[in-house]
This record gives C-alpha cells, structure tokens and sequence, in this order.
C-alpha cells in the first residue's frame, strides 16, 4: 500500500518522533510504499492568505493553487492511506497542522464544488497526549478529538478511519513516562506493521 504520513512536531528529541521512527519501521518492515511530508522540516506555510481566503470562501474553485498546495494535494492522490502523527495541544493537533488542513483541503479538491480528492482506503490518526485517556474521556477532550479529525476532517473522504492515543506521556511526572513510553512505542511499531 502507498502511504503518506503527515507529520507534525517541533523537535526531533520529542515522544512523537520516537512514535514516528517505530511506526515507520514498522511500514517498511511490512514492506509498505512510504512518502512523508514532514511539516516543521519542510517550513510548510500554514496560515492562509488573503487570495487564499477568499478562493475558499467564495468556492472558487477555478482558481489555481499555491505550488506547495498543489504538491501536498498530489501526494494525496498518489497515495492509497494517510496516517497523522503528531503532539495534543490544547486538545487539537498543533497549529502547523490545523493550518495544513486550511491550505491544503480546498474546494473542488477536498470539498464542493465536484471534489477531485480520491477516496483514500485507510486514515489513522495517531496523538500524543501528556494526560491519561481516563482524564481526557473524563471531560470530552477524546470525543472532541475524534469528532474534528475523523468526523470533520477525514469525514467520508477515507473508508477507514481510526485515531490512536498515545497517553501519559509528560514531563511532570518523569516516571510515569519512562514506564509507559516502551508499551507505546512497541504499539506504534506494530500498528506500522499491521497496516
Ligand atoms: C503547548 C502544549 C499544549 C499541550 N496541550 C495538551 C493537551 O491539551 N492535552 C494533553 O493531554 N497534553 C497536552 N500537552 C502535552 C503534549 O501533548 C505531550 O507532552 C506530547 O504529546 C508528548 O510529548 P512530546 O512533545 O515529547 O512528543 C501539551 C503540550 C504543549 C507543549
């Protein structure tokens, strides 16, 4: 399967590239077609601009897009899944991210009028969160989650979709992270496997 993995942290020392490297290995070791576009590496611009807003708001979709969309957009097409890998910021995907989807899900690509974006097979979400899944069900901050990214995002524009947690992983509480960073990246190996 060909598969395009979006991802999105500011350090390379962090968790979530460890969950990047293990999940990756575990494509290749399952002998998948990988392509990354990994957005602090390549300085993707994520805020929108004025041309851009306005093509958007007023669906016209006639209109060209910027090159770096544009390539973003052929990856996609080239691809059978998608996979996100990134940190939980204030219970979104970091702003880098949100803005990816701002520029890059434009109309009569990834919406009306006559979207020209492929049905993927497959969407896997997987976020890294310094809280517990019982604390971030506690207060809705997973349903939240899910319902942007799968419900709003992914929507029907992939048949599978799936997002993955990984939790507890903090600075506060260096202990706890060292005993639960092994489980979770063993786990991202073998979701990378299993694809
Ligand atoms: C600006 C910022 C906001 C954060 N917001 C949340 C949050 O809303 N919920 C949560 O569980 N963790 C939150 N965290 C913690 C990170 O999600 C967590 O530490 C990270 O995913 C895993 O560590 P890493 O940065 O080493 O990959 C936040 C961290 C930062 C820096």
């Amino acid at each position: 399967m060909k598969v395009l993995i979006v991802y999105c942290h500011p350090s390379k020392t962090s968790f979530t590239y460890r969950v990047y490297e293990s999940f990756l290995k575990g494509l290749q070791d399952a002998g998948h077609e990988i392509a990354v576009s990994d957005l602090y590496e390549m300085d993707f611009k994520t805020d929108l601009s004025e041309e851009e807003y306005l093509r958007e708001t007023y669906y016209r979709a006639e209109l060209p897009v910027a090159e770096d969309v544009r390539m973003e957009q052929e990856k996609i097409q080239a691809s059978d899944a998608i996979v996100f890998i990134y940190p939980v910021f204030w219970t979104e995907a970091p702003a880098k991210l949100v803005g990816w989807f701002d520029r890059v899900w434009t109309t009569g690509f990834a919406y009306s009028p006559n979207p020209t974006m492929k049905t993927l097979d497959k969407a896997l979400c997987i976020a890294c969160a310094g809280k517990s899944l019982e604390s971030l069900e506690e207060v809705g901050e997973i349903r939240a989650m899910e319902t942007v990214m799968l419900g709003d995002r992914i929507r029907d524009r992939a048949k599978e979709k799936e997002m993955v947690i990984f939790d507890k992983i903090t600075h506060w509480d260096e202990d706890l992270r060292e005993k639960t960073e092994p489980g979770h990246l063993q786990k991202a190996y073998e979701l990378g496997c299993k694809f």
